[in-house]
């Protein structure tokens, strides 16, 4: 099959020495690839800033902002066959008002920027979803976990949700471990209990590889 991830936190410029970002490792979706290559599928990583080697045997195409990745998301994603959304792009970047070409100097006691919202990847190929091309996103929650999930399930259009509480401190963002719930858009809900990511991965992708073939 061919298989796209994504992985990795976004980065919105300020100024030419400033951005905003978020926690996001990559680790979880570099673990997906991974496992995606070794179990013999065509893998395409489209990934955020992060400090992981490439895994072996994935094509990766590195970005920096929301809008570079939706750029190449949209120009990769009409060849796969399974999309799984791993990336935490940022939902808002600063607005054009707020963004300056040279540093902001340390002038006033306050500052005030304005973010605008980026572009929802994942909503965009809920969308224009091919017959047949299986989506699947994550969901970051610190409250109602599966309630979210499910939320965004329907309002993206997707076949999986995978569900993170990274409201816990040991888990999750920037962590080796992680334990998530994954929801099928049935409702059917598969829980991981806590376990290091790479094995985590290799579940993750056998669930979603033994349910597209039925
Ligand atoms: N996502 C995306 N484009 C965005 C924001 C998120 O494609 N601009 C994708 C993520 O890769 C993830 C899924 O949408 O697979 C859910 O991301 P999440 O941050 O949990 O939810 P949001 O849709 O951003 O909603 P909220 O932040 O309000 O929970």
């Amino acid at each position: 099959m061919k298989i796209l991830v994504s992985a990795g936190p976004t980065r919105e410029n300020i100024d030419p020495v400033r951005f905003i970002s978020n926690r996001s490792s990559g680790k979880m979706g570099y673990a997906i690839a991974s496992a995606s290559a070794d179990a013999g599928h065509e893998t395409t990583l489209v990934s955020g800033p992060v400090a992981i080697p490439q895994p072996p045997g994935v094509q990766v195409f590195f970005v920096e902002s929301a809008a570079q990745m939706a750029c190449e998301i949209r120009r990769l994603a009409p060849c796969a066959d399974i999309i799984i959304m791993a990336a935490a792009v940022s939902d808002y970047r600063p607005a054009e008002e707020s963004k300056s070409d040279s540093k902001i100097k340390k002038k006033s006691e306050r500052i005030v920027l304005t973010f605008e919202k980026t572009e929802d990847i994942l909503a965009e190929l809920g969308k224009n979803k091919k017959d047949g091309q299986i989506l699947v996103g994550f969901a970051a929650e610190t409250e109602n976990l599966i309630e979210n999930a499910r939320t965004k399930i329907k309002f993206k259009n997707l076949d999986w949700i995978i569900a993170n509480d990274v409201s816990k401190k040991n888990i999750g963002f920037d962590s080796d471990i992680n334990e998530v719930a994954m929801i099928y858009k049935d409702g059917q809900i598969f829980y991981f209990p806590e376990m290091d990511k790479k094995s985590l991965g290799k579940e993750i992708l056998s669930v979603i590889i033994a349910r597209s073939y039925k």
